[in-house]
C-alpha cells in the first residue's frame, strides 16, 4: 500500500515507537490520528498543518475507542492503516518474597497489551471494510500489531508480559485470515530491545545483560528503525498473517 494521501490511527502515539511511527506516516505524507491515554508532547514537523491530531483514550475503552475512530472518520474521511504500539511492561514473579503474585497487576497487562489491540484493530477493520478498492490499490487496509520478543524467550518475571505479547503474536494469523477476504493485511512486529520511555526507565542491571546477549548491532534499537519496518510492512503486499522479529538477534 502507498503511504501518501492515507490515513492512519495510531495507538500509543504519544511516545516511543508509536511516536516514531506516526512521525513516519506524516513525514510520508499520510494523515494521522493519535490514540493515547496521555497526551502527545510532540507536534509534527513535517506534513501538512492538518496531518495530525490526537485523542486522548484508554485503548481499553470501547465507548472512547469508537469515539477516536469517529473523529478519524469525521475528520479525514476514512481508515487505511491501523498501527498499535499502547503497550505496558511489567515484571513480577509468580511467587515472590511477599507470596503469590496478586492477581490485578497480571490482569492489567492482559488488558491493555491484547484486549486495547484488539479493541482498537475491531474499529479499524470495521472502518477499512468500508474502503473503495481502486485500479491503482488492490487493498482496503493494513493493520501493524506490536508483540515482543518476550513473546518468545520470556524471561524470569514476565509471565504477564510475555503471555500477552504472545497473544498479539498467536492472534495475528486468524485475524489476518478473516480479513485476507475484505483486501486487509495484518502483521505483528516482535522488537528486540527498543531506547524509548519504556526501557529506559529500566535499571543498568536489567539493560546491561540484555545489550550483551544483544549479538550484531551491540546496542539497544532505535525508534525510527521499529517506524521503518512499519513502513516496509505497509508497503510490501506480501507481508501478511506472521510476526517479524526485530531484535539485532537478541535471544533473551
Ligand atoms: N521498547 C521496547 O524495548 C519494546 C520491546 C518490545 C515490545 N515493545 C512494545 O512496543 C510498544 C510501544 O512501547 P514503547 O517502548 O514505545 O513504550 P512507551 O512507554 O514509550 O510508549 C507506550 C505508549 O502507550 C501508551 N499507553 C499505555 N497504556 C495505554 C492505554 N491503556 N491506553 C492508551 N495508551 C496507552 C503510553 O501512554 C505511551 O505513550 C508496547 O506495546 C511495548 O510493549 C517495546
Amino acid at each position: 500500500m502507498k503511504i501518501e494521501g492515507k490515513v492512519a490511527i495510531v495507538s500509543g502515539a504519544s511516545s516511543g515507537l508509536g511516536q516514531a511511527c506516526a512521525q513516519r506516516l506524516i513525514a510520508r505524507g499520510c494523515r494521522v490520528v493519535g490514540l493515547d491515554i496521555a497526551a502527545p508532547r510532540w507536534t509534527p514537523t513535517t506534513g501538512s498543518h492538518d496531518s495530525f491530531t490526537s485523542v486522548v483514550a484508554n485503548v481499553v475503552d470501547g465507548e472512547s475507542v469508537q469515539a477516536a475512530h469517529d473523529r478519524a472518520i469525521d475528520r479525514f474521511g476514512h481508515i487505511d492503516i491501523a498501527i498499535c504500539c499502547a503497550g505496558v511492561l511489567h515484571g513480577e514473579r509468580l511467587v515472590g518474597r511477599e507470596g503469590p503474585a496478586k492477581l490485578d497487576a497480571f490482569r492489567r497487562v492482559l488488558e491493555i497489551n491484547v484486549i486495547g489491540t484488539f479493541n482498537v484493530i475491531r474499529f479499524s477493520a470495521a472502518a477499512m471494510m468500508r474502503n473503495e478498492l481502486t485500479e491503482e490499490s488492490s487493498e482496503r487496509g493494513v493493520i501493524v500489531m506490536t508483540s515482543s520478543i518476550a513473546a518468545f524467550d520470556g524471561q524470569i518475571g514476565q509471565s504477564a508480559y510475555s503471555a500477552s505479547k504472545g497473544a498479539v503474536a498467536s492472534m495475528t494469523l486468524p485475524i489476518a485470515r478473516e480479513l485476507g477476504a475484505y483486501g486487509i493485511r495484518v502483521v505483528s512486529i516482535a522488537p528486540g530491545v527498543f531506547e524509548t520511555p519504556m526501557m529506559q526507565g529500566a535499571s543498568e542491571k536489567v539493560r546491561q545483560p540484555l545489550l550483551e546477549q544483544t549479538v550484531f548491532p551491540k546496542r539497544f534499537g532505535l525508534p525510527h528503525e521499529y517506524a521503518e519496518l512499519m513502513e516496509q510492512v505497509i508497503a510490501n503486499p506480501m507481508l501478511n498473517g506472521t510476526t517479524i522479529r526485530l531484535d539485532g538477534a537478541l535471544h533473551m
